[in-house]
């Protein structure tokens, strides 16, 4: 990316969105992300690996709520830079009539997102943020590609550990679960520290002074997300063991990150 950024965007702070692109090879950083990445690779090199693991998990995740789970519509929220293996191009690949609305508060995201899937069918960029779900939910644009009578896939993809305990996510995905039908599905993946906590700990640490603090949960903290839903099989484990594909992601990560999928009863 160009070391000259539009005005309005800050880049001397690192940024989640921008550090998390960064491991995922991308090129929309600033030296104040890379330099924070940087540190986090010291404490815990196996952070882009994981990052490739989340996105996988995402992928495998798409693909059975479209095929088996017959979702159509995806709420992929904190969704981040545009990536490989984007929800709506999984999505439509296996069911071209789906459709997405990607929300994030990141003024990047939201400016490349909107540049690159401009004139993509069944597909909106819009700025949210999840402390404001309601405010969230009414944007114009958002109800014009979902329709919250119809059972909706909402996406919550290593995005609540963004939020504090203050903010309360908890409250956060209640109003989420609430505005959603039946049939409805809730997808979370959200980093805990159950193994190597030290390492887990010290690259969470650097997240201090970017964008969002991180927040390590411990399993019960991120299974009280699924209050309300049925956790579907395997339940909430760590990413490469959700539903894993011949082809998928190595084995053999620490276990940062739980996942899992639910159905709104
Ligand atoms: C680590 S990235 C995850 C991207 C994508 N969901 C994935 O898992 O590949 C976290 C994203 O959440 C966004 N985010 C953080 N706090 C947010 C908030 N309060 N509201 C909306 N988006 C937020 C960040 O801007 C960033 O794009």
């Amino acid at each position: 990316m160009s070391e000259r950024p539009p005005v309005e965007i800050d880049v001397t702070t690192p940024n989640v969105a921008r550090m998390y692109d960064f491991y995922l090879g991308g090129k929309d950083n600033y030296a104040a992300d890379r330099e924070a990445t940087e540190q986090v690779l010291r404490v815990a090199p196996q952070t882009p690996a994981l990052a490739r693991a989340n996105r996988a998990f995402l992928g495998r995740a798409v693909r059975f709520l479209v095929r088996e789970a017959g979702m159509r519509q995806f709420l992929d929220l904190g969704a981040g830079l545009p990536t490989q293996g984007n929800v709506h191009e999984v999505a439509q690949g296996a069911a071209p009539a789906s459709r997405c609305v990607y929300v994030d508060n990141d003024p990047v995201v939201l400016t490349h997102g909107r540049a690159l899937l401009k004139g993509v069918g069944g597909v909106e960029v819009v700025p949210g943020d999840l402390r404001r779900p309601s405010e969230l939910l009414d944007d114009p644009l958002l109800r014009k590609a979902i329709d919250l009578s119809e059972p909706v896939a909402v996406l919550l993809v290593s995005v609540l550990h963004c939020l504090t305990d203050q903010e309360d996510p908890w409250e956060v995905v209640r109003v989420l679960g609430e505005a959603v039908p039946s049939g409805s599905h809730l997808v979370v993946s959200h980093i805990t520290a159950a193994e190597r906590p030290a390492a887990a700990q010290a690259g969470a640490a650097v997240y201090q002074r970017a964008s969002s603090a991180m927040t390590l949960r411990p399993g019960e903290a991120i299974a009280r997300f699924f209050d309300g839903f049925e956790l579907l099989d395997p339940g909430l484990v760590p990413l490469t063991d959700w539903r894993p594909e011949p082809s998928g992601p190595q084995r053999g990560l620490p276990a940062w990150f739980l996942c899992g999928v639910a159905r709104k009863p």
